[in-house]
């Protein structure tokens, strides 16, 4: 079956527990909070990848091992390109070729053109499609680093996670190289910030899921009468975001042709970002026959980017 958003809200909001999938986040308006929120002090994932990739570039490099020999560099997610655009200036001069993947044609034309304005010289070869169809139809013709930047990762259950490595690690050859980025454990108050920010564009950017049904499904959601709750549980590292109902409602939305109810203090599940420790990222790289090469953490080790290599 064909996912399509009005069928994943249909079954989101059906349920007994309602969700939406984080996903439907990133519209327009929905990358442009996301903008907003990488550039918030609060926001420390984005600052601390970038410090890892200033302050490390040749370490990080080097560890690539790709010996003037030509590769690609293979961007899973590369949304504005903010956090990639140093690595691969600092990459110039090497024989590469940056390759984002992207499912919006839209995005990797924005992310072209915002590149080679920086980067004139810059080799890029988007190609638009599912992560794992192009990364399948890539072969073994040439060495690769794959990218997954931005803690990602972390939207993603830890067995969607491992599946989702898993294809990964089977995609690649034994040169091939994996960087992911993973936000780490630490002092809950600081990721109860980050994702409860006193600028409001968190909360923007969760109510925007019901924005975008209003747009794009014809639904009547009056957006002020939902809350944007987010909470950390410590114990578990997940920080989770819902969409609270403020009151009793019925929103119809006309596109799926169904009304839903709410009750006062009803809950939508909108967003999961899993908070990493070193035995999480060993277990999944053991379980996905992934050898760890090299971990780069910034200074106050609030985030780590792991390289890893097929074992
Ligand atoms: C883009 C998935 C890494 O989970 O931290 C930011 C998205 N959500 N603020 C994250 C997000 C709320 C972000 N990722």
């Amino acid at each position: 079956m064909i996912r399509t958003f009005a069928k994943d809200v249909e079954e989101g909001l059906s349920a007994k527990n309602k969700s939406l999938p984080s996903r439907y986040f990133y519209d327009e308006a929905g990358d442009r909070l996301f903008v907003e929120i990488m550039k918030m002090p609060e926001y420390y994932l984005t600052d601390c990848e970038l410090e890892i990739f200033n302050y490390q570039t040749k370490s990080l490099i080097d560890s690539f091992g790709m010996n003037g020999e030509h590769f690609r560099v293979v961007e899973l997610g590369a949304g504005d390109g903010l956090k990639v655009i140093h690595l691969l200036r600092s990459l110039n001069g090497c024989n590469f070729t940056y390759a984002p993947i992207d499912i919006s044609q839209n995005a990797l034309t924005h992310l072209k053109n915002r590149l080679l304005s920086e980067i004139p010289s810059l080799d890029f070869d988007g190609k638009q499609g599912e992560y794992f169809d192009v990364l399948d139809a890539l072969g073994e013709v040439e060495k690769k680093v794959i990218l997954f930047l931005g803690s990602n990762i972390g939207n993603l259950t830890d067995s969607r996670a491992h599946n989702f490595m898993l294809k990964i690690s089977q995609s690649m050859n034994v040169h091939d190289k994996l960087l992911i980025g993973f936000d780490l454990k630490k002092d809950p108050d600081i990721i109860e910030l980050a994702y409860d920010d006193p600028h409001g564009f968190t909360r923007e950017f969760n109510l925007n899921l019901l924005r975008r049904i209003n747009r794009e499904l014809e639904g009547d959601f009056e957006v002020e009468k939902f809350a944007h709750v987010p909470e950390y549980d410590p114990n578990k590292g997940i920080a989770l975001s819902y969409l609270e109902s403020l009151e009793e409602q019925v929103v119809e939305i006309k596109a799926i042709g169904k009304s839903f109810e709410f009750y006062r203090g009803e809950r939508i599940h909108t967003e999961i970002s899993r908070k990493y420790d070193l035995r999480i990222i060993n277990k999944i790289a053991k379980d996905t026959r992934l050898r760890i090469v090299k971990k780069f953490y910034d200074s106050r080790r609030y985030f780590v980017d792991v390289l890893f290599e097929k074992e």
